[in-house]
């Protein structure tokens, strides 16, 4: 969907595509129930290979919050669910096959209420806090060297959330040095005393979380300035660089966006966004995650195509004070969030997760993809059992949602080279509102293999769509398809395996050309080699 230079044949084959569609397709405008599949045309430019996307796009984020930490990885050395040194053995299985390249933690608004010596040494001298943000008891049973096991274990990188609000600019100065230096002070021999010998790698800081909000109520002048002290005593130990990423405003806080660039735009090498999706827009009354008709799956996905508007305007002030674009843009809270379903405790927010928040995940890794050279990193909020979540527990159980199956279809596309796509596709409407039908993203890996992720957006239509690649020659094509007879299709204890991705065989080559069936409500992942 990225506008890009098109050769003259490109040019001309995209002319009688267009034509085509506009001229012929009666059956665009017949309604939906008729279910006629609609037409639509898409060029890769496998001949223009653009920046790197990113691995850190596909990172993750655990709060203490509800049961993402404690029931959903955390069930401690004692308990029969199968653990390792306390962590759960199947989450880890499960998130390993996904690939996680980073998982922020300890939030979220509890990071700047969350003081880190509360979390070291032994479990059962740990202070027992009360956990103003999300409800209840912090053990702190879970703390640093936890969460460092933890992204040992599933191998992806810590991405720490320093607390500005609460904490003091001395005790986020100790906890870097605690985690990372290698010499003899007296930080870091306590490390080893709590059983770790070997500093850790910490490349990855946020420099407070919504200080704004919940993490200060502060002004963007304040914040910058504190940032900037702040990050002046975030020192590098032992050849540990910290790259420290600022707080961004509430989503469309433009404003905010150019106040820190300006003002402390050269001491970040990230800038903070986060942005839910609400079904309805409205923090009052969201919407529920499964009892939904059409005009809130059409709503959903209006609201999450607006990402792409948010990056770019922001991208455009960051522009203005970084066009080499040093200061990576970092989407570090995204996804759905929906009213608490009845009778569930409105704190935990825990939400089911169907074909939709499936759509909306791969649209919104599309829409990463699309602003590779800006967008660095992205977490999707939360991973375990909080929000958007990859995976759902109920003690021993575990299930994996719809959303888990787009991260691991798409893990194609972690550290690929983009390639641009031309789409040619009609609306998908529905009352006055109209979204594209189809939304698409590729990239080539370093074995030469192409990925093209393509989503159909319309409940109703199956697509058909005439697909050419230009500057390379596909010989053999696979797929796999995510998609489900009712668009609040979900994965439940009891049955698990409702929505889980399936060969995808819609595809035949005719000439150089490649015909694909999209299902209607659809998420497909090609390989063409
Ligand atoms: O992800 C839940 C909360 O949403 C986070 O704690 C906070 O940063 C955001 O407002």
């Amino acid at each position: 969907m990225k506008t890009v230079w098109m050769s003259f044949s490109s040019r001309c084959w995209l002319s009688i595509l267009a034509f085509s569609l506009i001229a012929a397709p009666m059956s665009l405008r017949v309604p939906a129930q008729t279910a006629e599949p609609f037409k639509a045309g898409l060029v890769i430019r496998a001949d223009q290979p653009q920046g790197t996307i990113n691995r850190n796009i596909y990172g993750q984020f655990a709060e203490h919050l509800g049961r993402d930490i404690y029931d959903g990885l955390w069930v401690g050395e004692n308990s029969p669910i199968p653990n390792t040194r306390g962590i759960r053995n199947d989450v880890v299985a499960a998130l390993k096959r996904l690939n996680v390249p980073v998982v922020r933690w300890p939030g979220g608004c509890f990071a700047d209420e969350y003081h880190w010596r509360d979390g070291i040494g032994p479990r059962d001298k740990r202070p027992q806090r009360v956990n103003t943000w999300w409800g209840g008891i912090e053990t702190n049973a879970f703390g640093t060297h936890e969460f460092m096991d933890f992204c040992e274990l599933i191998g992806a990188e810590p991405y720490i959330a320093g607390n500005i609000g609460s904490g003091t600019q001395q005790e986020l100065q100790e906890w870097i040095e605690y985690m990372t230096s290698d010499s003899n002070s007296t930080l870091a021999n306590l490390r080893r005393q709590n059983g770790h010998e070997k500093p850790w790698k910490v490349n990855y800081l946020a420099v407070g979380n919504e200080p704004w909000g919940c993490g200060g109520s502060m002004r963007a002048e304040y914040y910058a300035d504190l940032f900037r002290r702040y990050g002046t005593f975030v020192k590098s130990y032992s050849g540990n660089t910290v790259q420290k990423f600022a707080s961004g405003g509430t989503p469309s806080d433009f404003n905010w966006t150019e106040t820190l660039m300006s003002l402390a735009g050269r001491q970040m090498q990230g800038y903070s966004l986060h942005y839910y999706t609400l079904p309805t827009g409205n923090w009052d009354k969201k919407g529920s995650a499964t009892e939904f008709g059409e005009a809130e799956w059409h709503q959903t996905l209006e609201h999450t195509l607006y990402l792409d508007e948010l990056i770019s305007r922001h991208s455009a002030v960051m522009d203005k004070h970084d066009p080499q674009k040093k200061v990576g843009l970092i989407v570090d809270e995204w996804g759905t969030w929906y009213d608490a379903a009845p009778g569930k405790n409105m704190g935990a927010l825990y939400q089911q997760n169907s074909l939709r928040d499936a759509i909306a995940a791969a649209i919104n890794l599309n829409i990463f993809h699309k602003h590779a050279d800006r967008v660095q990193m992205a977490n999707i909020a939360q991973m375990i059992n909080v929000l958007q979540a990859m995976i759902l527990t109920d003690k021993e159980k575990m299930l994996l949602t719809p959303t888990y199956h787009v991260f691991e279809m798409y893990k194609v596309h972690q550290g690929a080279t983009l390639i641009p796509t031309e789409l040619t596709a009609p609306d998908y409407k529905f009352g006055q509102a109209s979204i594209p039908s189809l939304h698409a993203s590729a990239s080539r890996d370093a074995a030469g293999k192409l990925h093209l992720s393509i989503v159909n957006l319309d409940p109703n239509h199956s697509a058909q769509v005439t697909t050419k690649i230009i500057g390379m020659s596909a010989r053999n094509i696979s797929g796999r398809v995510l998609t489900a007879p009712a668009m609040n299709a979900i994965n439940t204890f009891d049955k698990p395996d409702t929505i889980k991705p399936a060969p995808f065989t819609g595809f035949k080559t005719e000439g150089d050309q490649i015909m694909l069936s999209l299902p209607s409500k659809s998420v497909v992942v090609l390989e063409f080699q």
